[in-house]
């Protein structure tokens, strides 16, 4: 997919912007507090209906008002030029696509894919494993749609086992519960190796085109002993699970491991530069990994990464032929659109040529 045009208002400190981004890569350049941030964070939330910052939509909202507004003109393989709005206040959201209501988010977003890199997007190496499953999940939902409907009925199936744990219940009850869990993990655990095996598979390549060139291999851990079944893990559980008040083992307690050269995890091994490429080739592939391309979003490119590194990250995010959006401060872009940026006013100075 991509952003053909785009016009956000109220969203922190921009007011009417509007810009027409080019298909590649879109620089956007300017001092600490003029906007740059706030216009990635509009395209996200656009496609996501919550902010990459806060989960506290009035944070976002500009001071003053009561609602922000964010439309967009996208393309996907599937359909040209397509009309998206949000109208988002503290109490409501209207979604709009094609003049139509949409009822969820996750319509939206799993039509217009998108993946961002933050500062913070180094929690998913060196966070907790909650961390990682966001992102493992929201991955696997976009190669895989059932998965959100299959992970929603294991998590029902867990809170009544958890239930059954606090307040007590005969094996038979415990039995019917484990076993739908057992079922569903059984779908959620492929999915998820599925997921990681396409990045896995796919990353080499471009490590060694942005200049990471230490080896890094993915690895699911499941959740659980993967070589039982699960209702059988479970089973053998119910006891010290009961002593806990919930259930320790499976699919909700998965974890991805990101291993460097001997098995090394990256997050300790891997300095803060080379955790970053990482994290930039991972973002690259994912845009590809899927049906529909993805549009990147990289908030302070330039931060932790040298001059060479930076200058490999610009050539792959040119030649990746994706639609990039990307801050920072100075204008280090020798190719694509850049629009230079000053307290929240969007100004086109190079590539723009449609
Ligand atoms: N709800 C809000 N209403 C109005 N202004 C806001 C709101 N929230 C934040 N701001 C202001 O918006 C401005 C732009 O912030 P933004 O994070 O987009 O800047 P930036 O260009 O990314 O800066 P930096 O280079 O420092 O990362 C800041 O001055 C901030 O204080
Ligand atoms: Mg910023």
């Amino acid at each position: 997919m991509h952003i053909e045009s785009l016009w956000v208002n109220r969203v922190r400190a921009l007011r009417e912007v509007e810009i027409e981004p080019t298909v590649g890569l879109n620089a956007l350049v300017g001092p600490n507090a003029s906007g740059k941030t706030s216009l990635l964070e509009a395209i996200w939330l656009l496609t996501r209906v919550r902010s990459f910052i806060t989960p506290r939509i009035q944070e976002v909202i500009q001071h003053g008002a009561e609602r922000l507004e964010i439309s967009a003109r996208i393309s996907t393989r599937e359909a040209r030029e397509v009309r998206v709005g949000l109208e988002k206040g503290v109490n409501h959201t209207r979604i709009r696509y094609n003049g139509a209501n949409l009822k969820t988010a996750s319509d939206l977003s799993s039509r217009f894919p998108v993946n961002v890199l933050t500062p913070e997007s180094h929690q998913i190496l060196s966070g907790t494993p909650k961390n990682r499953r966001r992102w493992l999940d929201w991955g696997t939902f976009h190669m895989e749609p059932a998965f959100i409907p299959v992970w929603q009925e294991y998590c029902l199936a867990m809170r009544q086992r958890n239930n059954l744990l606090r307040r007590g219940g005969g094996p038979a009850e415990f039995s019917v519960w484990e076993e739908t869990m057992q079922v569903k993990a059984e779908r959620i655990n492929p999915w998820r190796q599925a997921f990681l095996q396409a990045l896995d598979e796919n990353l080499p390549p471009v490590c060694e085109k942005i200049g990471l060139s230490e080896p890094v291999r993915l690895r699911l851990v499941p959740g659980w002993d993967g070589e039982q079944p699960l209702s059988l893990a479970l089973e053998q559980r119910r006891q010290a699970d009961q002593e806990l008040g919930y259930t320790l083992q499976g699919p909700h307690r998965a974890d991805v491991a990101f291993l460097a050269e001997g098995g090394r995890p990256a997050a300790r091994y891997f300095s803060r530069g080379q955790q970053k490429l990482l994290l930039i080739a991972l973002a690259l592939v994912q845009c590809r990994a899927r049906g529909e391309e993805s549009v990147l979003l990289i908030d302070d490119l330039q931060a932790e990464l040298d001059q060479a590194h930076l200058r490999l990250v610009l050539q792959a995010l040119v030649s990746e032929g994706i639609q990039a959006f990307v801050s920072s401060t100075d204008h280090i872009f020798p190719d694509g659109a850049v629009f230079h940026v000053e307290q929240g006013r969007f100004c086109a100075v190079q590539g723009v040529t449609r």
